[in-house]
């Protein structure tokens, strides 16, 4: 069921309208936001998908692949934008992002591969990369929908929480937390790559529409903060509050923090 939330700004005035849609558990959540992502390809069969990688999305990839599988979806003409690359992994190196999106996700449908976009993590200029990706994105028409994770730092991409918001796509150093908790995917805490390339705050929020997935009762409390508390380059999602068309799909144990402090954008989920 879907809900929309009043999300004031920190001056206090409600400046738009945030869906919810809370699904019983894992499955539910994901299949409710690849319909959201498959119902954007049917509108428009050569949108420009922001993609994301991490645990979360991986069901929702599994249901799309599904519907390609049964003839409901075609990403013939479909162009995708992902969110980061690890710096200094190759696409073939089995944590990369590039690697991921392949196994979990392109090789699966009938995406055209050049079609299919990440950050270079082996670029020798980052920032230069930064600015070719951004280019990018702005000579594809730029992102129809972004599809968003959320760190438990409140990181959206790799923007960690920082004194400022950084704009374009940039080199970023992880935080401690996020290496702590993407070291289940490597041999050693001590593999996993110190930064990475991420598409900038400017660059997720330039997004037509943001969706952002999240499940489990570890992501509750930083949910809610980036949705009700104040906004600011500490919570980096924090910043989603300012964007006109924003849905979040979680699972009720993400859902539980907003449920008990905000419970007036529960009403109707
Ligand atoms: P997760 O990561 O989906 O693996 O929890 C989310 C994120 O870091 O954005």
């Amino acid at each position: 069921m879907a809900a929309s939330a009043r999300v004031p700004t920190a001056d206090g005035k409600d400046v738009f309208s945030m869906r919810i849609i809370s699904a019983s558990n894992y499955e539910g959540m994901s299949r409710k936001a690849a319909s959201l992502l498959a119902a954007q390809v049917v509108f428009k069969r050569d949108s420009v998908l922001g993609l994301a990688t991490g645990s979360t999305p991986l069901g929702i990839y599994r249901c799309l692949i599904d519907w390609y599988q049964q003839g409901i979806l075609d990403f013939s003409a479909v162009h995708s934008v992902n969110l980061d690359e690890y710096c200094g992994l190759s696409p073939e190196h089995d944590q990369s992002y590039a690697y991921y999106m392949d196994s979990n996700f392109f090789r699966h449908i009938n995406i055209q591969k050049e079609n299919t976009h990440i950050p270079d993590g082996l670029a020798e200029d980052p920032d230069g990369e930064g600015a070719r990706y951004d280019a990018l994105i702005r000579s594809l028409g730029g992102t129809d929908i972004q599809l968003l994770g959320i760190g438990h730092t409140g990181h959206i991409g790799f923007n960690e929480p920082a004194p400022q918001f950084v704009k374009p796509t940039h080199r970023v150093e992880l935080n401690r937390k996020t290496i702590e908790a993407n070291a289940r995917f490597f041999a050693s805490e001590a593999d996993v790559p110190r930064y990475a390339v991420t598409m900038g705050i400017g660059s997720i929020m330039a997004a037509k529409k943001i969706l952002l997935a999240a499940n489990g009762e570890g992501k509750a409390e930083i949910l809610y903060e980036a949705f009700f508390g104040p906004i600011t380059p500490q919570v980096p999602a924090s910043i989603l509050q300012l964007h006109p068309d924003v849905t979040v799909v979680a699972d009720e144990a993400a859902l539980q923090v907003i449920g008990e402090k905000a419970p007036e954008a529960m009403k109707g989920c």
